[in-house]
Formats: structure tokens, sequence, C-alpha cells
């Protein structure tokens, strides 16, 4: 059975945006989720659902699916990251090599594709897609409503001013539906209150 603490040397030394404090939280919020399923827009080579599996797998609804919104098309990053079709081999092994296959879909659809037809209620949403302001944007547009009532929604890189992310942050927090919960490394964390 994988377990965490063994696991965390392994999980830290995957090419990956998570600095290790983020993976310690993101692994927390996982094991936390009461209800509803995990989604993840941008999922690079697994290592944030892999994170997150280990989570799923060590706490209290072992079942809790996390689906990985990820076209593995050609992308450049805000911060010039090269992605692509090459990244989806890895990601399998990802998977496979940490026991979470059987939790883990690969949608391998883009995020705003993926969203008009999804009808899953989400308990955990973390977004780490596109960073520019449309790109995020459109994420938050088109994933919050999913989000259940007490659900948590993470963004990655929402301290980097040379990216959209702040200023969605800003205006997620301004619709008075999320209230901020704490958060670590670069990211920013809100529970939907209503
Ligand atoms: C920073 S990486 C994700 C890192 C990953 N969460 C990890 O833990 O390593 C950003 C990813 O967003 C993906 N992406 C870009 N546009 C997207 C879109 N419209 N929908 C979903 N994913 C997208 C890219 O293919 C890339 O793999």
């Amino acid at each position: 059975v994988p377990n965490f603490s063994d696991r965390r040397d392994a999980l830290n030394s995957l090419t990956g945006g998570l600095r290790p404090e983020e993976v310690e939280y993101l692994y927390g919020r996982a094991q936390q989720v009461a209800a509803g399923v995990i989604v993840e827009i941008g999922s690079f080579r697994g290592k944030s659902a892999a994170t997150m599996a280990l989570g799923v797998m060590d706490g209290p609804r072992p079942e809790t699916r996390i689906f990985c919104v990820e076209p593995h098309e050609h992308f450049r990053g805000v911060f010039g990251g090269i992605f692509g079709p090459q990244d989806r081999g890895p990601f399998y092994e990802t998977m496979v090599r940490f026991g979470c296959s059987h939790l883990v879909s690969l949608v391998g659809i883009k995020s705003e594709v993926a969203a008009a037809g999804w009808r899953e209620p989400i308990g955990l949403l973390f977004i780490d897609g596109d960073h520019t302001y449309p790109g995020v944007k459109k994420d938050a547009e088109l994933w919050l409503p999913k989000l259940l009532v007490g659900g948590l929604v993470v963004f990655d890189d929402a301290t980097h001013a040379r990216c959209g992310v702040p200023q969605v942050v800003k205006e997620v927090e301004e619709t008075g539906a999320y209230e901020s919960v704490q958060a670590t490394g670069t990211m920013a964390a809100f529970r939907r209150i209503r």
C-alpha cells in the first residue's frame, strides 16, 4: 500500500511545478476532501495528481476520484515552459509508479472543452493550467460553479505578478462567495461559502 511518508522524496524528485511545501499542502487538502471529486486543470507529468492521489489514499475517503484535465498539446507557458504530447507517457508512468492509476483519470482535452460537459460535483479544484489572465479567468469562470459549497479551490502561482493568476484570485475574492483559507508557497486557496 503506498504511503506518503515513504514516497515524499520520490514525489519531490519528479519534474513539475510544485515546491516541497506545496506537495505537503496539496497532499493534506486531498486527504481532507469530504464530498465530491477532485479536478485538476493542468497536469503536465502528474506530480500534483500523484500528490493528491496519495492524500486520498491516506484519507477517510480512499475511493475519491481525481480527474486531470490536460490535453498534452503543444503549449508554451507564461514563464517559458514547453509542454506537449511528450508529457503524456511520463504522466501515465507517474500514475503507475505511485500506484494511483485506479483513482486518476486523464481527461485529455482542453479545460474549456471538458467544462462544457462536466456534471460531477467537485470537492477540490486545483487550477494550474494556462496562467495568462484570459486563461485563468476562463478556468475560474467555467469550473468554480461546479465546486460544492464547502469545497476548496487552490490556485498555483498566485503570488507571481508576471502572470494572470493574482488578478483572477483578487476577482474571485471580490465575489464574496469564497472565503480565503491558509495556503503555502505560491498558492492561494478559497473555500466556497455560498
Ligand atoms: C504548470 S503545468 C502543470 C504542472 C502540474 N500541475 C505539475 O504538478 O507538475 C501547466 C499545464 O497546463 C496545461 N494546459 C495549458 N492549457 C490548458 C488548457 N486549456 N486546459 C488544460 N490544461 C492546459 C499545459 O499543457 C501544462 O501541462
